[in-house]
């Protein structure tokens, strides 16, 4: 059996854990719970034909949840501007923490060009964009290639969506199992054990 396998916590256990601000958790969380509906529905509704009863209700939703998805990003970032996120732990070796923020930046990128994207596609293409149907949103000029342009980027980024999804599981993992240096907690409220 390797002694130096899995490694040893890289911070001691004592070392207090500087989290997000509450604020910041509940952004993080509303994001991933949003995401987690947005793209089945995106698989779905693309999937059922055209005379389908369902297939509209389901393009409202995912248009829905996207422009939702893009006022949670925008509050976001200006609440991130506003409180700057605790510093990494000093554990961290400088790669991981340079490959994390610029991972951090790119969920943030994508976050903003999925839903301005997906706008463009619909309403730039004569489809109109309600809001849970409660308001249509302000509709641009039809143009169709702004609209296949819109296509293309919504069709292609979704899989930098994916990559960058399972990337940021995959280093949840990595710190929750392997280097045990309490990075999950840092988005979770404290845990009170009795
Ligand atoms: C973070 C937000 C969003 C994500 C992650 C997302 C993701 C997706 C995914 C995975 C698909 C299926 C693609 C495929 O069939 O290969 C899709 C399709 C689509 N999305 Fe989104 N979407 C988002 C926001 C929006 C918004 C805000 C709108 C419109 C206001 C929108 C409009 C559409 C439309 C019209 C399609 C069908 C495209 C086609 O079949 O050509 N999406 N989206």
């Amino acid at each position: 059996m390797n002694k130096n396998f899995p490694p040893p916590p890289a911070a001691p256990m004592n070392v207090a854990i500087l989290r997000y601000s509450a604020t910041a958790q509940a952004l993080h969380w509303l994001t991933a719970l949003l995401m987690f509906a947005v793209l089945p529905l995106g698989w779905v509704m693309t999937s059922l034909a055209q005379q389908n009863p369902n297939r509209d209700a389901l393009f409202t939703l995912h248009k829905s949840i996207g422009v939702t998805i893009l006022l949670v990003t925008i509050v976001r970032i200006a609440w991130r501007a506003a409180n700057p996120p605790p510093a990494l732990p000093a554990s961290l070796p400088r790669w991981e923490a340079m490959l994390a923020k610029l991972s951090h930046w790119l969920l943030y990128t994508i976050l903003l060009v999925m839903p301005v994207s997906g706008y463009i596609l619909s309403s730039a293409g004569g489809h109109p964009v309600s809001f849970f149907r409660l308001f249509e949103l302000p509709a641009l000029p039809h143009n169709k290639g702004l609209a296949n342009l819109g296509e293309e980027v919504h069709l292609l980024v979704q899989w930098a969506v994916y990559a960058l999804i399972a990337l940021h599981l995959v280093a949840t993992a990595w710190h929750v199992v392997l280097r045990r240096d309490g990075v999950l907690e840092r988005i979770l409220p404290v845990q009170r054990v009795e």
